[in-house]
């Protein structure tokens, strides 16, 4: 199967490619997608020597220029120093402003390789390869880039509090590299499938539900539609506000939650269980609000669960500590919480939820022992 997908950007349109072993004929994609023929390939270690490799392969000499480095897919790295890296990998192969990187591995290595891409030399060219589900179907998409800053007073990282919009040249999605993901990596991809699904996409929401057994077991053979329909609910939000001024921030559904309780470490969260769990605390928090009914939101409590994706925290914690990191949260506007709440068609925009309601949601996702 190879579907393409374009995306308008400001700063020009690109295309999702989705081609099963696209990796291994990418010279061609991307010699399409780029002026470059010097670059640079970030890869997340853990692809190294399996995707990154395949990536080289494809990349014959003669044509290509190529020079690799790996970096750690760790949050707690995801800061300057691993950018400074980027730079130094790019200068040593020889990088100037008409080459590209290349970035392959999940949400995190896209995030710092499009970083450094934005900054080197003033910005060169990027292309996200994106080795994990939830990059294919989120983060590689859409143009968002970015470091994680220390929280000041909380002793913990905020996620992305520093960074930019760099959109790539291409996104080439390869189902074949899902092969090596962790399951439990493969069902935090799902989290953003459903929060897709939420903003407005009760087809996605249908087939998810149809095929959540298939799909929590990894078995890829029903993802093809599921990635198709989660990459368009992505399209349609970026192209329609890429600076995240306004309908963008619909993506964010769940994770002003999910950022409070990501860090954390005793919960042991990936970032798409995080998302899980902060799906359910707003969509209590919808419910409360009158903006959601309880069927609709067991609906999706079924869904998640059926997915094998958390509903709830493991360890209770202070929701007062959750509230304060909230605020850090990049969502937050001049301290006032800014929540994306479900609703029946859809998801709003609320700068206006009482705390009692934050809190009271909170507590719904509290392991049962708690409360
Ligand atoms: N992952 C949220 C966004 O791209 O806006």
């Amino acid at each position: 199967m190879s579907t393409r997908i374009a995306v308008t950007s400001q700063q020009g349109a690109y295309d999702v490619l989705i081609e099963q072993g696209g990796l291994a004929s990418a010279a061609a994609s991307m010699a399409a997608a780029t002026t470059a023929r010097r670059v640079l390939v970030v890869a997340d270690e853990q692809v190294v020597q399996t995707h990154a490799a395949t990536l080289l392969k494809a990349l014959q000499p003669g044509d290509w220029e190529v020079t690799l480095t790996a970096t750690r897919a760790e949050e707690p790295l995801k800061r300057m120093a691993a950018i400074e890296q980027i730079w130094t990998a790019a200068l040593s192969g020889g990088l100037d402003r008409h080459s590209a990187i290349i970035a392959v591995g999940g949400g995190l290595t896209g995030d710092l390789a499009g970083f450094a891409a934005a900054t080197y030399m003033r910005g060169i060219d990027v292309i996200q390869v994106p080795t994990t589900l939830l990059a294919m179907v989120d983060a590689s998409i859409g143009g968002k880039t970015g470091i994680n800053l220390p929280v000041p007073g909380l002793g913990h990282l905020g996620k992305n509090l520093a960074g930019s919009f760099w959109p790539p040249k291409l996104v080439l999605v390869d189902c074949d590299t899902l092969e090596t993901l962790p399951v439990r990596e493969f069902r935090s991809g799902l989290a953003e499938c459903v929060k897709h699904a939420l903003i407005g996409h009760p087809d996605l929401m249908r087939l998810l539900e149809v095929h959540a057994d298939a799909l929590r077991d990894g078995r890829t053979g029903t993802l093809d539609d599921v990635l198709v329909q989660s990459i368009e609910a992505k399209r349609l939000v970026v192209e329609q506000d890429e600076h995240e001024y306004g309908r963008r921030m619909l993506l964010n559904l769940g994770h002003t939650f999910a950022h409070a309780i990501e860090p954390i470490k005793e919960l042991d969260l990936t970032h798409g269980e995080a998302v899980s769990v902060g799906l359910c605390a707003a969509m209590a928090c919808a419910q409360l609000r009158g903006l959601l009914s309880a069927a609709e939101l067991n609906r999706v409590t079924d869904l998640l669960t059926g997915l094998r994706l958390p509903t709830q925290i493991s360890v209770p914690q202070r929701i007062d500590d959750l509230l304060a990191a909230m605020r850090y949260d990049k969502k937050a506007s001049g301290g006032q919480l800014r929540l994306v709440l479900p609703t029946s068609s859809g998801a709003e925009v609320h700068d206006d939820v009482p705390i009692a309601d934050v809190t009271a949601a909170w507590r719904t996702v509290m392991p049962p022992s708690s409360e």
